[in-house]
């Protein structure tokens, strides 16, 4: 996809329409073994299809409808199709695959893990995680809509984005099915198998659906969690246009402690740290996973230097909700993040590392300065227009900047170079624009 930091992943050359998910699980050792059928079209004329598969050994290939060649090189599957296409030409290809679920107790690197404590999976996939256990087209650029059917040994249940489908006897277990018809990158897959119960929750106040997920043996620790996010969704809406999916839940999962991400519609978080409190910590990752449904979600990075457009924006929420329950003052949050930044860790619009504390908490100070350079009617506004302009789609920071101009109208030249493009950030906020 010709992305800077990732010229690994995704292909330009194709523009996936929707995968096709089955897997089975098999536990001992943990294991995948599934196809994914991924329909599309030809994005230019080619005369072979590439995805990423840095992980799945990839057993056979249809291509439309018919047994094809395919070669694994490395990271990349190529298919070769029957001659030169034209841009714009439909395609449909069948990957049968198996994958080993990588062990160890630490979180190394984004993938699919064994339960922290129970038989079964979890995954976080930002940003190349997928490509380790599926072959996909790996880039936030490509969205798609996604079916998974996910086969699992009696006892255990399968979860997945989107709506739950129902669950049917298999050979050798229970199959679960999950459909999410709005466009996801495929970072933000989620793939939960344990021993889970699925909790309806209604309607929020804002009429989102609601549904959670949580461990069979721990259904009482959900409880405190459900009226902050029921507040949250309200207050983000208010702030951010209307929340920009059909459903929403909490899933505390089996994963390591320390850990969340933003998978897409139903978010992900350790067990270990939602175990019933309902403190600091809890309330800013509520926050935080949630803002992303609109940043990062529903507007993904355009490429993986973009980062800071769903980190910053996410802690920015945090700053904001953790001042609306007076847990921690958007001032003092702010300041406090410029002085933990003294050491650098490069441009914000360009970090040296992907998910650092320059994408997050600079990110946010950059938006905090942001705020008080425009005011704050035209940076609300303009944030609202840029989640309306760009829902199920993608945005870069250039456009950001435009969007932000065009709608304040106040030259951002200065605060670009200021807070986006130096190496190190400013040691302070710029003084609160006085209207008029
Ligand atoms: N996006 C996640 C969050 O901030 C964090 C995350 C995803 C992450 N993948 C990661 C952190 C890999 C470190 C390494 O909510
Ligand atoms: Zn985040």
């Amino acid at each position: 996809m010709g992305d800077r930091r990732h010229p690994e992943l995704g292909s330009a050359d194709i523009d996936v329409d929707r995968y096709g998910v089955a897997l089975r699980y098999e536990p001992d050792p943990d294991r995948f073994s599934g196809t994914v059928t991924i329909t599309g079209i030809l994005a230019a004329a080619t005369d072979r299809i590439a995805f990423d598969c840095d992980g799945p050994a990839v057993t056979s290939v249809q291509l439309d409808g018919t047994s094809a060649a395919f070669e694994h090189e490395g990271d990349e599957l190529l298919i070769p199709l029957d001659g030169p296409r034209a841009a714009g030409e439909p395609f449909e290809v069948e990957i049968a695959f198996n994958s080993d679920i990588a062990g160890g107790d630490e979180f190394v690197d984004a993938g699919v893990f064994p339960g922290f404590r129970h038989l079964g999976v979890w995954a976080v996939n930002e940003p190349d995680g997928v490509s380790t256990w599926m072959p996909v087209n790996d880039h936030p650029t490509d969205k798609a809509a996604w079916t998974f059917d996910v086969t699992v040994p009696e006892g255990l249940t399968a979860v997945a984005n989107g709506v739950f489908l129902g669950s049917a006897p298999a050979a050798d277990g229970v199959t679960w099915t999950w459909g999410q018809s709005e466009p996801m990158a495929s970072y933000l897959v989620t793939t939960l198998i344990g021993p889970y119960e699925i909790r309806d929750g209604g309607t929020s106040s804002t009429g989102v659906d609601l549904v959670h997920v949580v461990l069979d043996d721990r259904t009482d620790t959900l409880d405190p969690y459900l009226a902050v996010t029921d507040e949250q969704l309200a207050f983000f809406a208010e702030r951010f246009g209307p929340y920009p999916f059909d459903r929403y839940g909490l899933a505390l999962a089996d994963s390591v402690p320390g850990l969340a991400m933003e998978t897409q519609g139903l978010s992900l978080f350790s067990a270990l740290d939602f175990d019933g409190s309902l403190g600091y910590v809890q309330h800013l990752l509520l926050a935080h996973e949630l803002a992303h449904q609109w940043f990062g979600n529903a507007v993904s990075p355009a490429q993986w230097d973009d980062i800071w457009l769903n980190e910053g924006f996410a802690t920015y929420a945090e700053w904001m909700w953790l001042d609306h329950v007076g847990l921690q003052s958007l001032d003092a949050a702010a300041e406090d993040a410029l002085t933990a930044l003294d050491a650098g860790g490069g441009p914000v619009r360009r970090p040296d590392e992907l998910f650092s504390d320059v994408s997050y908490r600079g990110g946010a100070a950059a938006l905090e300065a942001l705020r008080r350079t425009v005011g704050d009617e035209a940076f609300m506004a303009g944030v609202r227009a840029w989640v309306q302009e760009r829902v199920d789609s993608v945005g870069t920071t250039d456009e950001f900047v435009a969007s932000m101009e065009r709608i304040s109208g106040v030259d951002l030249d200065a605060w670009e170079a200021a807070w986006l493009d130096a190496a190190l950030l400013p040691d302070r906020l710029p003084p609160e624009r006085i209207a008029g």
